[in-house]
C-alpha cells in the first residue's frame, strides 16, 4: 500500500467538499425562488445570509491551503501536454494509448486551477457584495462587476465539481478510498499514476 493522502490534507478536503456543498445550497437559495427551498431547510432565508459568506471564508481558507500544499505537485509539466493530447483516449478508456501521468493527471491538475482561481474569484466579488453599503455609489460599477464575477466563478467552480465529484465516485474506483482512508494499493498507482509509482519507488 502507497501513502497518498496525509491526515491534515484528507481534513482539509472534506471541510472544502461540505463548505462548497454548503456554499453551492445556500447561493441557488438567493439565486432564484425556486431554489429558495434549500435555505429554508438550512435554518432560513436571514441564518443562511449571515453563514453564507462566513463558510465561504472557511472553503477559500481551506483552498489557499491546498495551494500551500500541493502548488508543486500541480504545476503543470511536458508529461501533462501528451496527456492532454491524448485525453479522447482516457474518456473511451482506451488506456494503453494514454500517455503515463504522474501523481495527479492534466484534468486533475486543471480542475485544481480552476478552483483555485474561482475561489479568489468568488472571494474578491464577494467581499464587495457582502459589505455593499461601503461602496460608495460613484463606484457602483464594481457592485454590478462583483455580481457578475460572482455568477461566473460559481458557474467555473460547479462546473468542475460536477466533473470532479463524478469522475472521483463513479469514473475512477479507488480514488474515494485514498481520499477517505489515506493509502491505495501499489496495483492502483500503477494503473492510474505510474510515473508517480516510479518516483515513490526511488525514494
Ligand atoms: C462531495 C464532494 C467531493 C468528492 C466526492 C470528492 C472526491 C475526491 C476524490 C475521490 C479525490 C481523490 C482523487 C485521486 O487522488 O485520484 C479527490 C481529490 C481532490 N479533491 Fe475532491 N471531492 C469533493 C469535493 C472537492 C472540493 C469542493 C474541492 C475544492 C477545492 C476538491 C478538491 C480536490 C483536489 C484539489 C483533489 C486532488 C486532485 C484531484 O484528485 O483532483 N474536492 N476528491
Amino acid at each position: 500500500m502507497i501513502e497518498r493522502y496525509k491526515l491534515a490534507e484528507r481534513l482539509m478536503h472534506w471541510v472544502a467538499a461540505f463548505t462548497y456543498l454548503y456554499l453551492l445550497a445556500t447561493g441557488l437559495a438567493f439565486y432564484s425562488p425556486h431554489f429558495y427551498w434549500l435555505a429554508q431547510v438550512l435554518g432560513g432565508g436571514p441564518t443562511s445570509r449571515f453563514w453564507h459568506p462566513m463558510i465561504g471564508l472557511v472553503f477559500v481558507g481551506t483552498v489557499v491551503w491546498m495551494w500551500t500544499q500541493w502548488k508543486a505537485d500541480m504545476a503543470m509539466t511536458a508529461a501533462d501536454a501528451e496527456w492532454q493530447k491524448a485525453i479522447k483516449y482516457y474518456v473511451t478508456h482506451e488506456d494503453d494509448k494514454v500517455p503515463p501521468s504522474g501523481k495527479y493527471n492534466a484534468g486533475q491538475k486543471q480542475f485544481f486551477w480552476i478552483m483555485f482561481f474561482a475561489s479568489i474569484a468568488l472571494l474578491g466579488s464577494g467581499m464587495v457584495l457582502w459589505f455593499t453599503d461601503s461602496v460608495t455609489w460613484s463606484l457602483r460599477w464594481l457592485r454590478y462587476a462583483s455580481i457578475l464575477l460572482h455568477v461566473l466563478g460559481f458557474l467555473a467552480s460547479v462546473a468542475a465539481f460536477i466533473v470532479h465529484v463524478y469522475m472521483g465516485v463513479f469514473v475512477i474506483p479507488g480514488g474515494l478510498r485514498a481520499i477517505t482512508s489515506s493509502h491505495v494499493p501499489k496495483e492502483w498507482v500503477a494503473e492510474h499514476h505510474p510515473l508517480w509509482l516510479a518516483e515513490v519507488e526511488k525514494k
